[in-house]
């Protein structure tokens, strides 16, 4: 351990979002499946409107966006950056990563080390813990996590249950040493892979899908394939994050000696108003502390949180000082969540 300075803490500096201008309303959808009203798939998943990625636009465009979103909007010098994380589950290519994608439209030092972590609605807890562990180890000072997806491109036009849900986005963080305070923390993770086939993007992969996850091929949903044709099984996502999102809140407060009246905000993955909502009341949550802030972005996978953040410090619901809960849940099964104690 000689040389680490162990008092070194990792901290978030900024954060900033890029959602696609092209929209998805809820009236447009509402058009093509008139048995679910505009007020309907309002009120059940708490989304009016989506950003929906240009044909000529992907998951490294959103995030170059975002990155230079960050940069402008917080007066950030790209040359303060050593690493880039890109968390995404819609890559450009199989090879090479996204990151190295995004380093080369950010016209960054040859110095930056660049990767990609392939996780969807857990995958910002991830990201921070990842980058939290290379600036505590002293391996750089500054992490650029960034999170993009662009999951309508998977997205069978004729599954109305998914494109209510999901939109196209990206969110740029930056994670800096920040000195000696503990900033993030108490990190819990958690995975249970028998529940892949619920979530899942059978097409387009190199191993075919039909054996582990049968009910999600198109033929099996009278779908015509778009060659990806996401799939997912509502009411059993619905029931792995009622069971495990208790428990790993309880982990949390543990390992972070708090009681949950302790915790100022929770910002968890915003997947739907309908299982937020019911998560909030199992959890005993009141409202005024559970933040929601999906109406005009969707289910933007790993961005949902990034997004709730930038949000509730513009609306001046998140303030310095504030002891917050980041929780993420969803593809894989995979889950995490963390304590941030905001200090901007
Ligand atoms: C998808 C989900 C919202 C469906 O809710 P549900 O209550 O299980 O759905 P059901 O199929 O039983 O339908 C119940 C009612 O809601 C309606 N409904 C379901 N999904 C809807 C949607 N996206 N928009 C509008 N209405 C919807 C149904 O039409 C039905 O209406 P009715 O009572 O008038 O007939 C719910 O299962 C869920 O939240 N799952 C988790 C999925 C998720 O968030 N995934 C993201 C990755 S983490």
């Amino acid at each position: 351990m000689s040389g680490v300075n162990i008092t070194t803490k990792a901290g978030i500096a900024a954060v900033s979002y890029y959602l696609p201008e092209k929209r998805l309303t809820n009236a447009v959808l509402t058009a093509e499946f008139p048995e679910w009203t505009v007020e309907k798939i309002a009120s059940k998943t708490g989304i009016r409107s989506r950003g929906i990625a240009g044909e000529d636009e992907f998951s490294s465009h959103l995030a170059t966006k975002a990155a230079e979103k960050l940069f402008l909007e917080h007066g950030v010098n790209p040359e303060s950056v050593d690493y880039i994380i890109v968390c995404s589950q819609s890559p450009d290519f199989y090879m090479p990563a996204t990151a190295c994608i995004v380093h080369g439209n950010l016209g960054l030092s040859t110095r930056v080390g660049a990767s990609d972590i392939s996780l969807g609605c857990s995958g910002y807890i991830y990201a921070l813990g990842l980058a939290k562990g290379l600036i505590e180890s002293e391996q750089v000072k500054t992490v650029l996590v960034l999170t993009s997806d662009t999951y309508s491109k998977f997205i069978n036009d004729k599954d109305k249950s998914v494109r209510t849900i999901f939109g196209d986005g990206a969110s740029a963080t930056l994670v800096t040493a920040s000195g000696q305070a503990e900033e993030l923390f108490a990190f819990s993770y958690g995975t249970d892979g028998s529940g892949g086939k619920n979530l899942i993007v059978p097409g387009g992969g190199l191993r075919p899908a039909d054996l582990i996850a049968p009910n999600a091929l198109p033929a099996a949903r009278n779908l015509a394939s778009n060659g990806f044709d996401l799939y997912m099984d509502g009411p059993e996502i619905f029931n792995f994050t009622l069971r495990v999102v208790p428990i790993s809140v309880e982990k949390i407060l543990e390992k972070a000696s708090m009681a949950l009246k302790d915790v100022d905000l929770f910002i968890f993955h915003q997947a739907n108003r309908y299982m937020l909502e019911h998560l909030r009341k199992k959890l005993g949550v009141e409202e005024s502390k559970f933040y929601v802030s999906m109406e005009n972005s969707g289910n933007t996978v790993s961005s949902t949180i990034p997004i709730a953040l930038s949000e509730a410090k513009k609306s001046g619901v998140l303030t310095s000082g504030m002891t917050v809960m980041l929780l993420g849940f969803g593809v894989g099964y995979s889950w995490g969540g963390m304590i941030v104690r905001w200090s901007n």
